[in-house]
Order: C-alpha cells, then structure tokens, then sequence
C-alpha cells in the first residue's frame, strides 16, 4: 500500500493503460525508444503545455521558436560537441559487456568480474547523411541539445522579436543521445525531448537570473502537485560540469532507483555564442542602445527533459489504498496535467440515461478531454479511471432525468457532490482552480 516502491510497477500500468510502451513490439522492440498511446500523449500534451506556459508565456521577455533538429555541421564542432561530447566507455574481456567508466564501483566488470578493456571516448551524437552521397563530406548529426537552434538564431529572433536584455528564448523538441547506458524506462532513452530555455543577459546581473530561474524552475514542479520532499536541488561539482557550463543546479527527484537529475539549470557564460562568432565568422555581439556597447551576453539555461518530466509526475502520483478488502490504484496527478479530466457515465444502458450522459460528455469535450464509459459497475468504472489519474467522474442516473442533476465524484476524497448539470462547468473550472496535493 501506498507509494510507488517499483518503476516496473508503473512500467506494466502505462502498458496495460496505453500510456507509454516500447517501441516497435511486434519486431521484439529497440532497446531504449518508447512510444506514447492515447493517454500518454494527452498528458506529454499537458506537460508540455504547463511548461511552455510558465516558461514562455507567462513572462513578457521571453518568446518560443522551433528550429530543426538537423542543422549545418560545423555548429557541432563550435558548440564543442564533436570533440566532448562523450562518455568513457569500456568492455568486459570476459562476458563482452559494456559499461560506462563512470558508473562502474571499481575496475572490474559489475556482471562477472572479468578484465575491463582501457575506457574509449565514445561520442554520443547520432550521425546520418544529407542528400544521396554517403561520404564525409555529406555527414550530418541529429542534434543531442535543442539549445544550439535558439543560440545560432539568437539575433535573428532578437531583432524580429525587439527583445532587450535580459530576454528568453525558448523551446520544445527531440534530441538524440546514442547512450551508453539507457534504461529506467523512459528516464534515459535514445530519443527523447527537451524542453530548452535560453536566457541572455549581462554581466551586471548573471547570478540574479541564475538564481531566479533555479527557483522559478524548481517551484513550477511543486505547483504541479509534486511532493516537495522528493525534490532537491543539486549544485554541480567542479569536476562533473559539462564542458559549456560555468556553474549547474540539478532539480533531482527521489525515484525508486534513488535521487536523480530531471532538469539542469546552467550557467553558460559566453561559451556558445563566442564559439559560434569564431567559427561563423559572424558577428554576434548584442547592441545596447541605450549605453550603446556592442557586448556577448552571458546565457543561463534552464534544460528539462519531456519524458524525463513526465516520469516524474506519475511516479509521484503513483498511490495504493485499501478499499474494501481490495487494492485502489490511484494517480493523484495535478487536474492541469490529467489525460483525462472528466469522465460521464450513464448508471446504465438505459437509452434515456445514455442520451442524457452523452449530452453531457459533448458539452463538456469543447473544453476538456472527456472519457465516456458505459461498461460493468460504477465501482468498477471509477477504478479504471482512478488508475489513469482522472480527477472526476460524473454519474447520470435516473433521478438526473428528474431534477436535472449528476453525482460527481473526486478522485482524491472518493466524496460525491450532486451538482446541476448545467453548473457542472463552473463546478469543475473552480475545483481544478483550487487544486491541492491530497496526502492521505
Ligand atoms: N542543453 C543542456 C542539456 O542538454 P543535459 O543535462 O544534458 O543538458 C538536459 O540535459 C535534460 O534533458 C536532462 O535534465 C533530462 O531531463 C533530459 N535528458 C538528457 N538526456 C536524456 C536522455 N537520454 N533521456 C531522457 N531525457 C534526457
């Protein structure tokens, strides 16, 4: 009872439920590359959406973009990741796995104990060719970060835009590792997406922005219903920085796999865009009109991962209950993030009760993503949604068809109002409004 104790837990629930499952099945799957079903891309939809929201929208400095995933080669040398983007890899002599250095106890192999080989840099970028000419001159990488769209076009969308520092620039879209070791399910795969913010701003004030948006980004998961005892914030070490960054916080999160990174908050001084002025050749200082200095700002970024993100809020509103002798499987997600926000069932399959429900569900599918269900018993039907974290559920009987009224049930408190039905929208917009965390 209770809390999730095992990813593999959740893994056979978003199976069962259509939320996440692996990719290509039917062939026997690809190690690491996962595909979202109904419900899993109306809460990746969600995730998505409450960053993009906060991030973005809710700040008037700040615009979005959405470059390309490939892009002119040569940004990949600037950027530093042709030459650093590796990990040390090495190979049991013995049983032929492989691992990565620097996450191995010891110098023998974690399997059987055999000789390791001397660690290799392996580079993580995926490689591919433009055009019909497989040859060097044609090779071009799927890019391993989103941020290197938004810092080669910085000047283009500042100019486009009329943004002054201190300003944003940010995005949503898929990377490509080809990771040494991926695994957790969807917390570290091949392909994934990120959801990338870069913030330009001057010397005169880099640890103020630093700062703020290591607690703006930190706040976002607790506003969206995570636990705060299960997330910290984790400065980087000196000798664990990316060769970019100047300063790093990790938001880590307590997995049942233990405390790892969901989003990195990074100070990236004048790396990126001093590196892509000396390989473009091209001039990417910023003009202050007011003070009129030509300067390189200085970037801070907040780097989340979708999938990453995503995982997070399931496995923390993962929860069992006792009810009745049998086990409640609940998600106590946050309404906003929800796949489904309401469900409408008829008590039975009555034509004048199904009409009614279904009246109901139309209505209010103009707003939310609504799941109808006429199938088994009520306690059953609230179970299946209780399972995927639907906040309420709405239950037509034969009384509605004389007083014009629904039961609705609350996920959390199993409590059951009886409500109007023509006030069930504003029923429904003033408890997500009030949402709160149910510990209980
Ligand atoms: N632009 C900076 C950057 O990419 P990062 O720490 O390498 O920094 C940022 O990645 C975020 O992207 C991570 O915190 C994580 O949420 C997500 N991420 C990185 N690699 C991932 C992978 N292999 N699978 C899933 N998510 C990943």
């Amino acid at each position: 009872m209770g809390e999730l104790k095992d990813l593999d837990t959740l893994v056979a629930l978003a199976k069962r439920r259509g939320l996440v499952f692996p990719s290509s099945e039917i062939y026997g799957g690809i190690n690491s590359c996962w595909d979202y079903g109904p419900l899993g891309v109306e809460l990746k939809r969600n995730v998505k959406e409450a960053w993009w929201q906060a991030t973005i929208r809710a700040h008037d400095n700040v615009v979005g973009a959405d470059t390309s995933i490939i892009m002119h080669p040569d940004v990949w040398r600037a950027s530093g990741h042709v030459d650093n983007f590796t990990d040390p890899l090495v190979d049991c002599k013995q049983c032929k796995q492989r691992f990565r250095a620097d996450q191995i106890p010891g110098d023998r192999c974690p399997n059987c104990g055999g000789e390791l080989t001397k660690p290799r840099q392996f580079n993580l970028m995926f490689k591919t060719f433009m055009g019909p000419v497989e040859d060097a001159a044609a090779q071009v990488y799927l890019r391993p970060e989103t941020a290197q769209g938004i810092f080669v076009d910085y000047k283009t969308i500042q100019a486009a835009a009329r943004l002054r520092i201190p300003f944003g620039i940010g995005q949503i879209g898929k990377s490509f590792r080809n990771e040494v070791s991926p695994g957790n399910f969807i917390f570290r795969s091949r392909e994934f997406e990120q959801m990338e913010m870069e913030f330009f701003v001057s010397e005169k004030d880099d640890d103020y922005w630093f700062q703020t948006w290591v607690e703006e980004r930190f706040q976002w998961y607790i506003r969206l219903g995570v636990r705060p005892e299960r997330l910290r914030k984790r400065p980087h070490g000196q000798e664990e920085l990316a060769h970019y960054a100047k300063a790093c916080i990790d938001v880590e999160y307590l997995f049942p796999f233990g405390w790892h990174e969901v989003e990195g908050i990074a100070h990236r001084g004048r790396f990126d865009l001093t590196q892509h002025q000396e390989h473009s050749g091209k001039d990417l200082s910023y003009f202050d009109d007011q003070t009129g200095e030509h300067y390189i700002p200085i970037v801070i970024e907040a780097s989340a991962g979708v999938d990453r993100a995503l995982l997070t809020f399931l496995a923390d509103a993962y929860d069992e209950e006792e009810d009745q002798g049998e086990t409640r499987v609940v998600l106590r997600l946050h309404p906003q993030l929800a796949p489904v926000k309401v469900a409408v069932f008829p008590l039975q399959k009555k034509p004048a009760l199904v009409e009614k429900a279904q009246a109901l569900r139309k209505d209010l599918a103009r707003r939310y993503n609504v799941a109808y269900d006429e199938a088994g018993s009520i306690g059953r039907r609230y179970r299946r949604q209780d399972e995927v974290g639907t906040p309420y559920c709405i239950t037509v009987d034969f009384q509605s068809l004389e007083d014009q009224a629904v039961t609705v049930r609350d996920r959390d408190t199993t409590r059951q109002d009886r409500v109007s039905m023509e006030q069930v929208p504003q029923y429904l917009e003033e408890k997500m409004r009030t949402y709160q965390r149910y510990r209980p």
